[in-house]
């Protein structure tokens, strides 16, 4: 099958290459020259495990190219995907102007029939704007049928979940345009779930509002579990063993971040506002996680008053671990809060720390190691739980530390190995460890 993907952003990259990889001919359109460039040469860049191997791979064998000219990449495409951007509006609706350009791309390149699949997650009606915008601007002679195909791929995981996810969500309102799509996706061998295009649309936005409905369930249970004196890691697994519940996402910490989760709930509380439907229950899974993100501040200024002039590690910066992603990520308003209560913010990071400076406040220093960040601190917060991280002996934050005092925002070590030593250990959801400060 001829293939062109149009953007070439996490989605759309792993799209082109994925399907390039499974056999069809893809050409990944993108608007910036100097990207185009540079992916055409077999460099990813985003960094995501395998994708730039399958990119040199799949460019060696003459099924992958990149060209910033949608005219040529979209005239003898018989499928075109969709997969540009969708960012969040500052009413927390989502931005469709990449979308309509995309579909206006289409509509004016477009030579003979084709199929349009969008994998841009768009709020539910998005893919009858892009049938109007076809049939108002696009030939007579011209055949064209939309599908929704969303994604649920992970960051850091991309390209596994490509050839692993769980289902493959087809949603056509065209019965022979969804079973091509359904032909085009039989070689990732993963089941196939074939809906109307509505229906798919509102299947991305209910799982991932779903998902951060799950952590902020879980960190309200952990705030709890802190007052009655319970343990968050034993109420979870012992929930988990519910098949029903299931023991995923199920870990209490600081809050989700990313580009996901935060936009999409934001985007379906609008969704339904415009239905004339309150959400009420999602509204509050933003609320709890907004708060969320702030308590390893609140803990601190609790055990140690005034933040004022005390030295404060930051350990991890990144959304989560093997990311330099930090959309959303909980080290931004905790840095602005230890900025503004004066407190001074040394950060680390494995990978984040070039993104991470122009979200934090320039008032933080970063380090370039673990122990130079922690030297002499009055407190250190475990943020993001990179593997680096979780493995440091705690003796290490005993030895360098002012005063050894750690908030672990992602309960990286076990109560019993933190009382081995002479600190004062607090994470989320879980007894403290206390040593006298
Ligand atoms: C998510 C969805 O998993 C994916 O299906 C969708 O397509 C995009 O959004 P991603 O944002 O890459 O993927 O990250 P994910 O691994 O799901 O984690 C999101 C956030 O939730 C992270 O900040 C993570 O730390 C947090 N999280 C996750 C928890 O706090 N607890 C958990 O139990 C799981």
């Amino acid at each position: 099958m001829n293939i062109a993907v149009i953007g070439t952003g996490y989605v759309g990259l792993v799209t082109g290459v994925s399907l390039a990889e499974i056999g069809h001919h893809v050409i990944c359109i993108d608007m910036d020259d100097e990207k185009v460039m540079v992916m055409s040469k077999g460099e990813s860049p985003i960094y995501e495990p395998n994708l730039e191997e399958l990119m040199k791979k799949n460019i060696d064998e003459n099924r992958l190219m990149f060209t910033t000219s949608h005219h040529s990449g979209i005239k003898n495409a018989e499928v075109i995907y969709i997969a540009v951007g969708t960012p969040q509006q500052s009413d927390g609706t989502a931005d469709l102007r990449f979308i309509d350009k995309a579909a206006l791309d289409i509509a004016h390149s477009l030579t003979s029939n084709a199929i349009i699949v969008t994998k841009s997650t768009v709020p539910v009606g998005t893919n009858d704007r892009i049938k109007e915008i076809m049939h108002d601007h696009s030939s007579s002679e011209i055949d064209v049928h939309i599908v929704s195909n969303p994604e649920f791929l992970r960051e850091g995981s991309a390209v596994y979940d490509t050839f692993n996810g769980d289902r493959i969500v087809i949603g056509a309102d065209h019965q022979e345009a969804g079973e091509i799509v359904e032909s085009i996706n039989l070689p990732f061998g993963i089941p196939i779930y074939r809906t109307d295009i509505k229906s798919a649309e509102m299947i991305k936005y209910a799982s991932n509002a779903f998902l951060a409905t799950k952590i902020s369930f879980i960190n309200e249970i952990s705030n709890i579990c802190e007052k009655v004196g319970a343990n968050i890691q034993d109420v979870a697994a012992g929930m988990g063993k519910d098949h029903r519940i299931g023991n995923e996402f199920l870990n209490a910490g600081i809050g989700y971040g990313g580009s996901c989760f935060s936009k999409d709930t934001n985007a379906l509380v609008q969704i339904a506002g415009n239905n004339r439907h309150d959400f009420t229950l999602l509204k509050s899974v933003i609320e709890v996680n907004n708060a969320q993100q702030m308590k390893l501040v609140e803990k601190a200024k609790d055990v140690m008053g005034q933040l004022r002039n005390k030295k404060i590690a930051l350990l991890g910066l990144a959304f989560k671990p093997n990311t330099n992603d930090m959309r959303e990520a909980a080290s931004i308003p905790i840095a602005q809060t230890l900025i503004k209560e004066g407190a001074e913010v040394y950060a680390y990071d494995p990978v984040a720390i070039a993104h991470a400076r122009s979200f934090l406040p320039e008032e933080v220093v970063f380090c370039e190691t673990i122990e130079d960040t922690i030297s002499n601190a009055d407190a250190a917060f475990i943020i993001t739980e990179w593997e680096e991280v979780k493995s440091l002996d705690l003796a290490t934050y005993e030895r360098l530390m002012n005063v050894p005092l750690v908030f672990d925002g992602r309960n990286c070590y076990s109560l019993e190995k933190a009382s081995e030593y002479e600190l004062t250990y607090i994470s989320i959801g879980r007894p403290m460890v206390s040593h006298s400060l």
